[in-house]
């Protein structure tokens, strides 16, 4: 059939702005029936916006919409739902503690005789439901005893069944999948393809937009570069779209690293003695320098994020002991921490992280300010002055640093949060997953800046899963595995010896 007969949404001229920020100006964006259709660019461009005012959640302020050639006012997300259009967050906001086959049909539960609730045909029917996305698992078990993935898979199979979707429309929902978890996702995406259902796929990992896509439009400051064949670009050309320049040259970085190596101090910074806790991690032996990165490998899961835990205190270990600068820690709390200089930029974000009716300034002096002491107060021209530093050095896009930070984009809120701890000055930084969420641009210059860091005398734990960047950034490379710590890398690496070490698979 010809193309127009294939579109099923038109937006045609769109505009979107908010105070001090214009979000979307004349963008057009069509989506057809039974594609992959990939929505690219970088922290701020503009992508959930798009989103939003497609589904309701934001009115446009110009532009017009077309559903199956008809023009449409989405009213609300419920009004998008009625109209087919369907809505998968990264966050999944289903109840863990209901049954996976409750969460699935919630407000819609086969009812017998009107009155009680028919588990058998409810249960049923979810099972039946997940078997068509190719997923078969015990329903009658709570969600949250499963994956994050299946969570993904959960809520996707909810967003098509309670809606009758003709549109799935995915923002950014691989990025706390491991590699088989998301393998398993593009699978359904595909099958949801050949029924002719058309999904959007927002992301930041450009190979993933290769394996899966089938056409992909780039969004640069809120503006529209285009529209393209996926099959014409390749990741440089790709990046260029998104960036409007290259990044950083990848050999420099590595001659950075090499380099900086020679600034490693010989005496401990931290080392953890057989430090462990019960069913969070075992015991594990580990030492951080000053002037080293030290990278923590592994799947999600394997004890990386307890690793950071237990040396920031936010965990207390029952086994083994910690010592600073060669005096034992007793005091194992956040607190206590922040104290002896150590600063950790956690990994779920939106429940340690951010305070959304504070302003991007307050939020980027908050650690520092706790580290003075709440007597010492840091003067608002100060505040202003320290904030301003890191929104031009981490390229967070806002209007100015008075700008709630619950209205910054979802990798500009992440940046906001890697600029508090590194305005706390510390001497041991753990960041657990920093570039999760953020652009490939950004992402190349927080590495950057991990490895300065280094340079000038400060220990660093980084905390990644993807390798590469891990490779790129650390001078030592610490494996993790179910729970403990399986290996140590130093010197030349070999990646393959890595993943083997990963994945637990005997060399
Ligand atoms: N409710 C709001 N109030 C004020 N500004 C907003 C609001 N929502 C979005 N913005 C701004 O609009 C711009 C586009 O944001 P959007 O969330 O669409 O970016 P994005 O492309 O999804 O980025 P990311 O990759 O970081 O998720 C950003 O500058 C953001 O700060
Ligand atoms: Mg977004």
């Amino acid at each position: 059939m010809p193309d127009s007969d294939r579109d099923i949404i038109v937006m045609k001229g769109i505009d979107k702005s908010f105070p001090g920020v214009h979000a979307l100006q004349n963008v057009d964006f069509s989506l057809l029936k039974g594609e992959i259709h990939a929505l690219v660019g970088e922290n701020g461009a503009g992508k959930s916006t798009l989103i939003k005012v497609l589904t309701g959640v934001d009115r446009v302020d110009k532009g017009t919409i077309e559903l199956d050639g008809k023009t449409v006012v989405v009213r609300s997300p419920l009004h998008a739902q009625e109209l087919g259009i369907s809505t998968v967050y990264q966050e999944v906001n289903l109840c863990p503690n209901l049954t996976v086959a409750e969460n699935l049909l919630i407000g819609r539960q086969p009812s017998r005789f009107g009155i009680s609730v028919d588990w058998k045909k409810l249960n049923a029917r979810a099972r039946e439901y997940l078997k068509e996305l190719g997923v078969e698992i015990d329903v009658t078990r709570p969600l949250g005893s499963y994956s994050v993935a299946i969570q993904q898979m959960a809520a996707i199979a909810r967003a098509l069944v309670v809606s009758n979707a003709k549109v799935l429309i995915l923002d950014e929902p691989t990025s706390s999948l491991t590699a088989n978890e998301t393998a398993q996702l593009f699978a359904v995406m595909k099958k949801l393809r050949a029924n002719g259902i058309a999904v959007v796929f927002i992301t930041h990992f450009l190979d993933q937009v290769f394996a899966v896509s089938d056409r992909v439009t780039v969004l640069r400051n809120g503006a529209l570069v285009g529209t393209y064949e996926t099959s014409t670009l390749d990741a440089f050309l790709l990046t260029r779209l998104m960036l409007g320049r290259s990044i950083t040259d990848l050999d420099e970085m590595k001659a950075h690293k090499i380099e900086s190596s020679q600034h490693i101090r010989t005496e401990a910074l931290l080392q953890a003695d057989e430090l462990g806790l019960s069913n969070s991690i075992d015991p594990f032996t580990l030492t951080l320098h000053a002037g080293e990165v030290v990278g923590l490998a592994g799947l999600l899961g394997s004890g990386r994020t307890e690793v950071a835990n237990l040396l920031f205190g936010v965990d207390r270990p029952d086994a083994g002991s910690l010592t600073m600068d060669g005096k034992p820690v007793t005091d194992f709390t956040p607190a206590g921490s922040i104290k002896r200089g150590i600063a950790l930029c956690p990994e779920d974000r939106k429940v340690e992280g951010i305070i959304a009716d504070l302003s991007v300034r307050e939020n980027i002096v908050l650690a520092m300010q706790a580290g003075l002491g709440w007597f010492r107060r840091i003067g608002t021209q100060e505040q202003y002055e320290i904030a301003d530093k890191y929104i031009k050095l981490l390229n967070i896009s806002t209007p100015t640093a008075d700008q709630q930070i619950k209205n910054l984009s979802g990798g500009n809120q992440q940046k906001v949060i890697l600029a508090r701890w590194l305005a706390a000055n510390p001497r041991l930084l753990i960041l657990d997953e920093p570039t999760r969420g953020i652009d490939v641009g950004t992402k190349a210059d927080i590495q950057k800046l991990v490895l300065s860091l280094a340079e000038e005398g400060k220990a660093c734990v980084f905390i990644s899963s993807e390798l590469d960047e891990v490779l790129r950034t650390s001078h030592r490379i610490v494996v993790m595995r179910d729970r403990a710590k399986v290996t140590e890398f130093s010197g030349e690496v070999d990646e393959t010896e890595i993943m083997k070490a990963i994945a637990g698979r005997a060399s």
